[in-house]
């Protein structure tokens, strides 16, 4: 199955998606997104329809409006990224700058959608006063608007009156959920408090993050968290503690394209944590999910 994908965004985990969602129950109530960025997950999810309802939430408020608008005005999102993309006719990077300069100023989410498309490896970068300040690739010129156009419309007819999208902090978010929600979480990369990651808006805090943990530990809630992980040898991002008592799961996600660059064969591995009433209903013990044991696990997962 083809899961449609409309917002480039570095540290997507669209590839890992439907191996995430091999964790997480065959039928849910709702699934509850705090750090969606492309919306990666619940994308998947409604597409192998496995949830009835979806909570979809990023900090980052153009971010939030965008996927905002694909989900309820699809047409409206799609004409305006074919105008801007067609406006690439000519000096396309002076085009590219004019967009940035325009985004700066209104914040406008049917612009961040091209910029997206068009900026170095779909990654966004802020400088020091939250503006951003990602060059445009030279070697691309960004998602063709029919292809774009597709994309939109398939998420939103996958998400369009399931789906309600916010835009506050995840603690907000994790306040509102109950029992009968599963909630995955990607969060930025942990800076130590009071660091910010030009990457994205804002940083999550390692001891406030693993606070809120601990406290949907005690309300019993299913969850999910993609974390730390390593390549090769080199490890990135801290353990979670264990005292929360999470089933660590490592998921092979493929050589990185920087040893794929050098001819190494490291391969990146990400952690995938699950909170303890999650791992007893999906029968999960910490263990290395390999690539390529998707036809096996699933096999497991159905007897069940
Ligand atoms: C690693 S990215 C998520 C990527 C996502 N899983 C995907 O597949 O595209 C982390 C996201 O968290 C958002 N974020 C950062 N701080 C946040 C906060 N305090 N509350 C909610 N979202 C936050 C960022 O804007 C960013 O989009």
């Amino acid at each position: 199955m083809r899961i449609p994908h409309p917002i480039q965004y570095q540290g997507s985990k669209r590839v890992l998606a439907p191996t995430i969602l091999r964790y997480l129950p065959r039928s849910m109530e709702r699934f509850v997104e705090p750090f969606a960025g492309s919306g990666a997950l619940s994308i998947a999810c409604a597409a192998l329809g496995r949830a009835k309802s979806f909570w979809i939430n990023d900090l980052n408020k153009p971010l939030a409006d965008l996927l905002n608008l694909i989900v309820n005005r699809p047409k409206e999102v799609a004409d305006a990224y074919e105008r801007t993309w067609n406006g690439q006719t000519g000096d396309s990077l002076e085009h590219y700058y004019r967009v940035r300069e325009d985004f700066n100023r209104s914040g406008d989410p049917r612009l961040f959608l091209y910029l997206l498309a068009r900026c170095v490896k779909g990654s966004v970068r802020y400088n020091a006063d939250g503006l951003f300040n990602q060059s445009p690739d030279k070697r691309r010129r960004g998602t063709r608007p029919e292809t774009m156009r597709a994309n939109i419309v398939a998420v939103s007819r996958l998400l369009r009156g399931k789906a309600v999208v916010s835009c506050m902090d995840y603690r907000d978010v994790l306040a509102n959920v109950n029992e009968a929600d599963v909630v995955y979480m990607d969060p930025p990369y942990q800076g130590v408090c009071g660091d910010r990651d030009s990457r994205y808006f804002a940083g999550v805090d390692f001891d406030g993050f693993a606070a809120a943990l601990s406290d949907l530990n005690r309300r019993s809630i299913r969850f999910a968290v993609s974390y730390d992980g390593r390549t090769g040898g080199k490890t990135f991002g801290r353990r979670l503690p264990g005292a929360l008592r999470l089933t660590h799961i490592q998921l092979e996600a493929g050589r990185s394209s920087q040893a794929t660059l050098l001819g190494r064969k490291d391969v990146t591995v990400e952690s995938l944590y699950l909170s303890a009433p999650l791992a007893r209903e999906m029968g999960a013990k910490p263990r290395v999910h390999r690539r390529g044991e998707e036809q096996r696990l699933m096999f497991e997962v159905n007897r069940r």
